[in-house]
């Protein structure tokens, strides 16, 4: 495996499953010392005790996002720990259902506290501190955000997480246009459908079956279909590039269905 990533450390918000916790597992094994930060406890300090069995470097913090004042204290805790933070996936994310007619607020809040507010704080606290220890300057600091197909194809039943996740994709234009000059690669990944807890009671359906035979490849995407683009841009090869959204779909979102 190629250890481009070694030396650096790395935060992944949102990896106690799904594709935070096979981003973690990947960093790790590029090099990286790894924080799994989410909610659940138990669940990242089982994924970071695995990367550690395997010889990789690991811990595990417990963050709300949502909960935007915990997220500099956690990154502090983080820098003691690993040492200066070079790399934040930001992955954190919820999945906004239902239909605009019934949405409540409560959901649209929800929604918007962990997919935009979250991605925000967590690049502003680690941005701080990559420009605070020199990391920034020496050229290794990556915001990497993860986005999804939604930043630009309405997925039909999630307004507010389409919008969300439109909103992540100008922020990560916006804070890659003011933290470029100052050192910071800002860029983000749009996903197309992976089969995870957010969305997996969906493929069962019968609507569900109907989307994925719309789609040109008639398939769901792995996780590991991501792998090489967030390694390019968590490493020295994301020098040049600034606030781009990388969409990886398999197609999915092209139009005129199957
Ligand atoms: N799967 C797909 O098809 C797909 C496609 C495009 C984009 N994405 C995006 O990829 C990201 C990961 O999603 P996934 O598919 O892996 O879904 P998932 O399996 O449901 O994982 C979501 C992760 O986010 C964490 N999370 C949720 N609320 C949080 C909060 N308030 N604070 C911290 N962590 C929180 C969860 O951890 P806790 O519950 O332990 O906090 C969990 O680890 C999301 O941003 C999603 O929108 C997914």
């Amino acid at each position: 495996m190629d250890q481009t990533l070694t030396g650096l450390a790395a935060v992944v918000t949102g990896a106690s499953g799904g594709l935070g916790a096979h981003f973690a597992r990947l960093l790790a094994a590029n090099g990286a010392a790894v924080a799994l930060t989410a909610r659940r406890l138990d669940m990242v300090e089982a994924v970071a005790a695995e990367i550690v069995a395997s010889g990789g470097r690991a811990i595990a913090l417990k963050l709300d996002v949502a909960d935007a004042q915990s997220i500099g204290p956690a990154f502090d805790e983080i820098e003691a720990a690993l040492g200066p933070i070079s790399i934040l996936v930001n992955n954190a994310g919820v999945g906004g259902e239902g239909l605009a007619l019934d949405l409540t607020i409560e959901e649209w809040d929800r929604t918007f506290d962990v997919n935009v507010r979250g991605v925000f704080f967590s690049a502003q606290q680690a941005a701080v501190r990559m420009l605070a220890s020199g990391v920034a300057a020496a050229g290794t600091a990556r915001i990497v955000n993860i986005a999804s197909i939604a930043s630009h194809t309405v997925l039909p039943g999630l307004s507010a997480y389409n919008a969300s996740k439109s909103a992540v994709a100008m922020l990560t234009r916006s804070l890659a246009r003011e933290w470029s000059r100052r050192g910071i690669a800002v860029n983000a990944i749009a996903p197309g459908y992976i089969e995870t807890d957010i969305n997996a009671s969906w493929w069962a359906t019968e609507g569900g079956q109907k989307q994925l035979k719309g789609f040109p490849r008639r398939r769901l995407m792995e996780a590991t279909d991501l792998d090489a683009t967030l390694t390019m841009l968590c490493g020295p090869a994301a020098r040049a590039i600034a606030g781009t959204l990388i969409t990886i779909d398999d197609g999915q979102s092209l139009p005129g269905g199957g």
